[in-house]
């Protein structure tokens, strides 16, 4: 990506999209298009084809979705299919249409397959069945990758797909409807803390294991990628490694300074037992995370905390 050229970070309100416009920012591109839901409802065909065809875009981030945690998922599948699945065909097809250079497509690890060996290679995918709850989000985040893959086949487009761990860092979803474990984590013992309790309850054993990175770092790897990844084929993004939830919680009550015990509620679903990207491949091509988990979660905290007034 070049200085000049005109870049486009869709879902930029967002905590991937606004980590991608930060980092941009940093880095000194100043011909950076940013759109609201509001101003450009991406499910909306002819909105976006018109906006694509006036805009002349060279590169394209595409970061919005609808997403969320276990709750959500189960709660939302329609909308998740159909937002997600009209939005990004909206995109990844104007973005051929108007000659887009490149196209970076955000998938999610819940799309390799449940019960899937671990850490998950990116040739795991489409090997086994999906997990129920999450399957309408799933299949529309293949698809997006299916499609991806497709333009580059038959058109000789450039677009590519990764596959990010879970994240955490500002501007997460900190509602405790649809978040994930670690801000839902950071949310309920820091109101433990404040309302002085003397336990928090968590969902599950405490004992499925999984892999965070820091959005940022995230924000890091995709501009790396975009700069010096051309395959089809996409590329899981992580820091190959990961902790119990019951080592996270313990980590997030050192960070908050909450004295009380932590309560493992059994009777609720664990969700799957380990979830870790194998990240051989990124790795290889010399990229690493720089923000360790005790650091990132101290200063998603800081953040929090300043925002925790305006939030859900
Ligand atoms: N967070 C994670 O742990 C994680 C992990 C792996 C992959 N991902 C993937 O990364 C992407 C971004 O995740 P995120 O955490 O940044 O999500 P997020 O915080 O929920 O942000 C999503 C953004 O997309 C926008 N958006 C949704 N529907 C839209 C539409 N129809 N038109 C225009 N904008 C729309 C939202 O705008 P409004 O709020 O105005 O609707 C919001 O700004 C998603 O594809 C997600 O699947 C996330």
């Amino acid at each position: 990506m070049e200085k000049r050229e005109k870049i486009f970070v869709t879902g930029h309100e967002g905590m991937i999209g606004s980590a991608i416009l930060r980092r941009l920012k940093e880095d000194g591109f100043t011909k950076l298009v940013i759109r609201t839901s509001y101003e450009l409802d991406l499910t909306d065909q002819k909105m976006v084809s018109d906006f694509f065809m006036a805009e002349k875009l060279d590169y394209v981030f595409l970061a919005a979705a609808k997403m969320g945690g276990i709750l959500a998922n189960s709660s939302y599948p329609a909308e998740f299919i159909y937002s997600n699945i009209q939005s990004q065909s909206n995109v990844i097809h104007s973005a051929w249409k108007s000659g887009v250079k490149k196209l970076l497509f955000l998938g999610s690890s819940c799309i390799y397959p449940k019960g899937c060996p671990q850490p998950m290679k990116e040739e795991y995918l489409l090997s086994g069945q999906l997990e129920p709850t999450s399957e309408p989000y799933a299949i529309a985040k293949i698809a997006g990758i299916t499609m991806c893959q497709s333009y580059n086949r038959q058109y000789g487009t450039d677009y590519i797909s990764v596959v990010p761990a879970d994240l955490y860092g500002p501007n997460d979803d900190f509602d405790p409807e649809t978040s994930h474990v670690l801000p839902a984590l950071i949310r309920k013992m820091h109101e433990a803390k404040i309302r002085n309790e003397h336990e928090v309850m968590v969902w599950g054993t405490g004992s499925p294991r999984r892999g965070c990175l820091h959005v940022d770092d995230l924000a890091d790897a995709c501009v790396f990628l975009m700069n010096s990844y051309d395959e089809s084929e996409m590329i899981n993004i992580g820091s190959g490694e990961d902790l119990t939830i019951r080592e996270l919680a313990l980590l997030i009550r050192e960070v908050i300074g909450f004295k009380g015990d932590i309560i493992f509620d059994e009777s609720k679903p664990d969700g799957a037992p380990r979830k870790l990207l194998d990240v051989i491949k990124i790795r290889n091509m010399g990229w690493e995370p720089k923000i360790s988990l005790e650091k990132g979660i101290r200063q998603t905290y800081e953040w929090y905390k300043e925002h925790s007034g305006k939030l859900k």
